[in-house]
């Protein structure tokens, strides 16, 4: 069983892969740049059984990378513009698998890049391992199977969490900094921040409203469906009336460098409160529409949004410290199919009588 090295460890979702980690009995480093976080974090796991984690605190993780050549990295330090090329790019030449947590749209798509490298190196890197991209993507590719390319696909998430970190605010900041895309004719297109609002239907028959944000999972369902139109929407970002024309104005003044990292600074002193309340679930929209009208749709189930990411992240980063993956650079679903989110407790619905999906 190989070495997993946990970077961003004493953060929520860090903490909580390995609590995942450890319970499977693996041999976990927990890596971070402040010494006392690192013990109070390896306490907690240790508190869990088994052997206590080993700790490494370094300003210089990627130096760390080179010289110990772990079996896998996992990444959990957002937001993923800043980390997740520059660690990849450690780990491919250290010859370590990488995982991390990103649904930016630039980092996931940058990562899928370097896939030649990762296959010559014999790495295996698979972005955004969690919710976002797995569950919509575990959508897309079982609503494909089997079939031609779609011509038009549009998914939705809707997570959520009991508590959120700093680090997603400034992740959903560097999102909103890059601006409107969806793909349309299979080309990546600029599209006004917040546009696309639509009602996402859920099963019980309500409806939950979502815009459209550059998410990884934009690039996720392209791949799994070949689809020319692709939009990825979202409920994580404010859909009233007033926000969605103010959302191109807010994207346009995070787009200079300057302010953008301001706004990250102040965001690492916020207090953020829960924002779930009891028994609400997370949920993934998808439909798909082929040549000649045919449409369909599917749901997928999972509970808290962190909960759900922590089991993905922690099974990906198992199999790949098992051996258990082929080189090259994928989202979770390409790399493992839509069983992985049922293996991490999602329920997946399909309908294929759907009339009108737009
Ligand atoms: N794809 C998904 O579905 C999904 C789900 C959950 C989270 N996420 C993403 O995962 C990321 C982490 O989320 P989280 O809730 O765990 O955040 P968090 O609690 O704020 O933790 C962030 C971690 O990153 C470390 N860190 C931050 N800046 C650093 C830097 N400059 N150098 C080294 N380490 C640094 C922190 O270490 P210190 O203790 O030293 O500050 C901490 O360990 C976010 O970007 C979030 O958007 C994605």
């Amino acid at each position: 069983m190989g070495e997993i090295w946990m970077i961003g460890a004493t953060g929520r979702a860090g903490r909580n892969i390995s609590a995942e980690l450890q319970a499977d009995r693996h041999r976990i480093v927990l890596v971070g740049r402040n010494g006392q976080r690192l013990a109070e974090a390896a306490a907690a796991i240790a508190a869990l059984g088994g052997p206590p984690p080993r700790t490494l605190v370094t300003d210089d993780p990627l130096a760390q990378i080179a010289t110990g050549r772990p079996d896998v990295v996992v990444n959990t330090v957002g937001p993923f513009g800043a980390t997740t090329v520059p660690t990849a790019h450690a780990c491919v030449a250290a010859g370590s698998h990488y995982v991390d947590l990103a649904n930016e749209f630039q980092p996931v798509q940058s990562l899928l890049g370097l896939d030649p490298a990762a296959r010559t190196a014999g790495s295996t890197l698979v972005t955004g391992a969690g919710f976002g991209t797995l569950a919509t993507e575990a959508l897309v590719s079982e609503l494909c199977a089997g079939r031609p390319s779609p011509i038009r696909v549009r998914v939705a998430a809707m997570p959520v969490v009991d508590g959120l970190g700093p680090a997603v605010l400034a992740s959903v900041v560097d999102a909103a900094a890059t601006g409107g895309l969806v793909y349309r004719d299979g080309r990546l297109t600029r599209s006004r921040l917040g546009a696309h609002l639509q009602h996402t239907p859920l099963p019980d028959g309500t409806m939950r409203a979502t815009v459209a944000v550059p998410t990884g999972e934009l690039e996720a369902a392209l791949n799994a469906s070949g689809a020319g139109d692709v939009i990825a929407t979202s409920s994580e970002v404010p859909t009233g009336r007033i926000a969605r024309v103010a959302l191109p104005i807010v994207g346009a003044v995070l787009r200079v460098e300057a302010v953008r990292r301001t706004v990250i600074r102040l965001i690492d002193r916020w207090q953020l409160t829960p924002p779930a309340t009891p028994g609400e679930v997370s949920w993934a929209y998808a439909s798909t529409e082929w040549e000649g009208g045919e449409t369909r749709q599917a749901w997928l189930q999972a509970g808290e949004g962190y909960a759900f990411t922590s089991r993905v992240a922690a099974m990906v980063a198992t199999r790949l410290a098992d051996g258990d993956a082929r080189p090259g650079a994928f989202t979770p679903g390409a790399l493992f199919g839509a069983d992985l989110a049922r293996s991490a407790g999602a329920t997946i619905t399909l309908d294929s009588n759907a009339k009108d999906l737009r």
